[in-house]
């Protein structure tokens, strides 16, 4: 199977997410990217419930929302009823994981799991059969336009020998700094699915950045 693109929408232009929205509707975009931020798992604050519904509205493409934020089982139902087709939550943020995961698929959401840039992939051992999607932070997650970190390679090879053994139907996702220069070594290394926010929205023409992205250039 090809990878997936999620271009994330952090990026795109809130006065104008209509028309970011259908660029990505237009474009080779698989997925949606919504990031959320809550101000406490990290630095920043990005939006919620109303802009998530906004972008919902005008979407054709299924939302791929990635919670950064604590105690994320508060508000599972809401960002089901919101719209999200997967819910991905931080390992760092979950007590329960376990739990968590199985609320995530009662609300007929697909489950995910971040790490953050410093967390082992070993520590998915006994929740990886559970989930549909394993998302690596290749930034520390809160921002946009980060430098991407190179032991993130490390972590897609530990990762990909972890879910052929026991999922190897699982999605692999990471998620900042990716762009064209690093997209092919991604993929080879692993990755099926790639989150992209400012190589995408600030590109030139966005939808040629996506086509980049989706067909990239063998290295
Ligand atoms: C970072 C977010 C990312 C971010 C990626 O905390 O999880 O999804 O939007 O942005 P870029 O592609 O600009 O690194
Ligand atoms: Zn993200």
């Amino acid at each position: 199977m090809n990878h997936l693109i999620a271009p994330s929408i952090l990026a795109a232009d809130f006065g104008n997410l209509q028309r970011d929205i259908e660029m990505l509707n237009n474009s080779e975009a698989d997925w949606i990217h919504v990031d959320i931020m809550d101000g406490m798992f990290v630095p920043n604050i990005s939006f919620g419930f109303p802009v998530m519904k906004a972008a919902a509205k005008h979407a054709t493409k299924p939302l791929d929302v990635h919670l950064m934020i604590v105690d994320p089982d508060r508000y599972l139902k809401q960002f089901a009823e919101a719209g999200a087709y997967g819910i991905t939550v931080h390992y760092e943020a979950c007590t329960h994981l376990h739990r968590t995961v199985q609320s995530i698929k009662e609300l007929g959401c697909k489950p995910g799991v971040a790490l953050n840039p410093h967390t082992p992939v070993a520590l998915l051992e006994d929740i990886i059969r559970d989930i549909d999607l394993v998302l690596i932070m290749s930034v520390n997650p809160g921002f946009g336009g980060q430098k991407f970190i190179d032991n993130t390679y490390k972590k897609l090879a530990d990762l990909k020998a972890l879910a052929a053994q026991r999922n190897p139907a699982l999605i692999i996702e990471v998620d900042g700094g990716v762009d064209v220069t690093n997209v092919d070594k991604l993929v080879n290394a692993g990755a099926t699915a790639l989150v992209a926010g400012s190589s995408v929205f600030s590109a030139n023409n966005p939808s040629e950045a996506i086509k980049s992205l989706k067909n990239p250039v063998k290295a």
